[in-house]
């Protein structure tokens, strides 16, 4: 089958729906690939780039006659017009907002994929545009503050004086939020963000920032996504957010029920109280905004000289990055419709994420799909975000399937009994060893309690310098069994003087320190790699 990838008609779009790595990828999978001539220009990638890796550059009308049409942005009734009967197309639809387009879609006897239908659990996280998108956008919220914010980010001490570091306040922890965390904690701002759900607080503070509740009764969510917030938290909210508003320099606003206007959480009177030179993004401004006074694609400048930032294309703003990432969302797609590799599109309608983004089908319009059931199970236990560019996926570990059953938390009398048995077994093993090992346990058995508190509250940021302390630990070990191995009692003539449970136990720790050397340093590997270059 050929798969036509068009330009963009929407006004100022400057993604593509394919790069040039992405279409060799899609050839791989079996397609031929036809790209609209100048399709990628905006995002950097040249035509011939998309030649050398195997596409044919065509026309308008070719690339729209395709049998499978993948792009970004949902299509204009001319180009509806210029599809074939029975071919596929692959985009953003806006199936909520749009019926009249599905109706049209449907006539047209197109079958349609959307992208911003992919149901939020974990298995469709590598085709999530929204996410990617919203990683892409909450990052790019700061970059833009910081581009008409009058300062530094980051504190410094120089020679001329000190320079305090900015405080930057989020609203909504979700993809966009925690990317917007992330992004200003690594650039030096203090940070804090809030959100309806204080299960996030974990994720937010793995970011390097503090997390502000809000002193009412929390939203819980039962599904992975925010409840509309009670009065009381609103008013309490409301006492929260005008302090915020007189102490920081930016504030970034993503909060967003699905289906929903977005909330109004910043008021005129808040941003009079800002310092002047105080920056907003609201990332929301699209569906109402989260902020009183913010205008779609705008930057506002209020009479106390706060600007707020109201882009609704952040990510396009990155044009190469969201091409880079939707392309990628799109392969992956297309490999799962693809299962033999063999250039044909077959779907699966058993299957609860194709049948999620099906909302077009043989004539008929197949949206809204059955529910899908999932269940944001509060967390069982320390889930640790590395760094902003793993946001995404993080926010949707949070969404585990339905049946995935909660861990219980241990019932308190258990927990008791079970410390009993274990005080009672390390007496009765007290009582059985020799006296001059006995002061050697103890010393043990409170390095066990000592590192279980000590380790148990490092924070996820700093676990990789942990790693390198607990390889240095892992070396005096080995250290610790060579002397043991070594260890001659006159007294057994076996193995040439050797005491042998001594050398079976050195050995074990020589295997188990090991593997922690070895493995350490296979991760770490990996990990600079992350970093280098490609070829370097
Ligand atoms: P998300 O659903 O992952 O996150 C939204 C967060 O807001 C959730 O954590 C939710 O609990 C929280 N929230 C809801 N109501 C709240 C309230 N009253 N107070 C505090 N927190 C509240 O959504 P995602 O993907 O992070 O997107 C966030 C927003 O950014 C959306 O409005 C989206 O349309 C917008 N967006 C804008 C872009 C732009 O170019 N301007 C680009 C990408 C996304």
């Amino acid at each position: 089958m050929q798969i036509g990838i068009p330009q963009e008609s929407k006004q100022q779009e400057t993604r593509v729906a394919a790069t040039p790595k992405s279409v060799a990828q899609l050839i791989k999978l079996g397609y031929e690939v036809l790209v609209e001539g100048g399709a990628g220009a905006h995002a950097a990638f040249p035509d011939a780039d998309y030649v050398q890796a195997g596409a044919k550059i065509g026309n308008r009308a070719e690339v729209w006659a395709s049998d499978i049409v993948v792009k970004i942005n949902e299509p204009t009734s001319a180009e509806i017009a210029a599809m074939k009967k029975g071919s596929y197309l692959i985009s953003l639809i806006g199936a909520p907002r749009n019926p009249e387009l599905l109706e049209k879609l449907a006539a047209a006897g197109i079958t349609v994929l959307a992208m911003d239908s992919v149901p939020r659990i974990s298995r469709a996280q590598s085709l999530d545009v929204i996410s990617s998108m919203a990683n892409i956008g909450g990052y790019k919220a700061v970059i833009e503050a910081a581009n008409v914010f009058g300062s530094f980010f980051t504190g410094q001490v120089t020679a001329a004086g000190k320079v305090p570091p900015a405080k930057v306040f989020v609203s909504g922890a979700g993809v966009a939020g925690l990317a917007a965390v992330g992004t200003a904690s690594s650039l030096g701002a203090i940070v804090r963000a809030t959100d309806i759900r204080a299960e996030v607080a974990e994720q937010v503070e793995s970011l390097g920032a503090e997390f502000v509740g809000v002193e009412a009764e929390s939203q819980k969510s039962s599904d992975g996504y925010a409840k509309e917030a009670s009065e009381d938290y609103a008013a309490a909210a409301a006492r929260m957010y005008a302090e915020q508003a007189k102490d920081v320099d930016i504030i970034i606003t993503t909060a967003l029920i699905p289906g929903r206007p977005a909330p109004r959480l910043i008021t005129k009177e808040m941003v009079a109280t800002m310092k002047p030179g105080s920056v907003i993004v609201d990332m929301a401004a699209e569906a109402g905004g989260n902020v009183e006074g913010s205008v779609p694609d705008k930057i506002v400048t209020t009479e106390n000289d706060v600007k707020i930032i109201g882009y609704t294309d952040l990510p396009g703003r990155l044009p190469t990055q969201a091409s880079q990432l939707f392309s990628q969302n799109i392969v992956n797609l297309i490999k799962l419709i693809t299962p033999e590799k063999n250039g044909e599109l077959t779907l699966d309608l058993d299957d609860v994420v194709q049948r999620g983004m099906l909302v077009a089908d043989k004539g008929e319009v197949t949206w809204p799909p059955p529910e899908v059931k999932v269940s944001a199970a509060p967390s069982a236990g320390p889930s640790a975000i590395p760094s902003a560019t793993t946001a995404s996926a993080a926010q949707r570990e949070a969404l585990v399937p339905a049946s995935k059953e909660t861990k219980k938390p241990l019932d308190k009398r258990f927990t008791y009994a079970l410390l009993a048995v274990c005080a009672l077994a390390l007496l009765a093993l007290f009582t059985i060893t020799p006296i001059q090992l006995v002061s050697g346990f103890l010393v043990f058995a409170l390095s066990v309690v000592i590192g279980f508190y000590v380790i148990g509250n490092v924070a996820h940021s700093l676990h990789t310098p942990l790693m390198s302390v607990t390889n240095a630990i892992s070396g005096i070990i080995i250290v610790g069994c060579l002397a043991g191995m070594t260890f001659i009692d006159e007294a057994v003539p076996a193995f040439g003087g050797a005491n042998l449970p001594i050398l079976i136990l050195s050995v074990l720790g020589i295997l188990l320190a090991s593997i922690n050397v070895f493995g350490g340093f296979a991760v770490t590997q990996r990990m600079l790699k992350m970093f280098k270059k490609g070829g370097e």
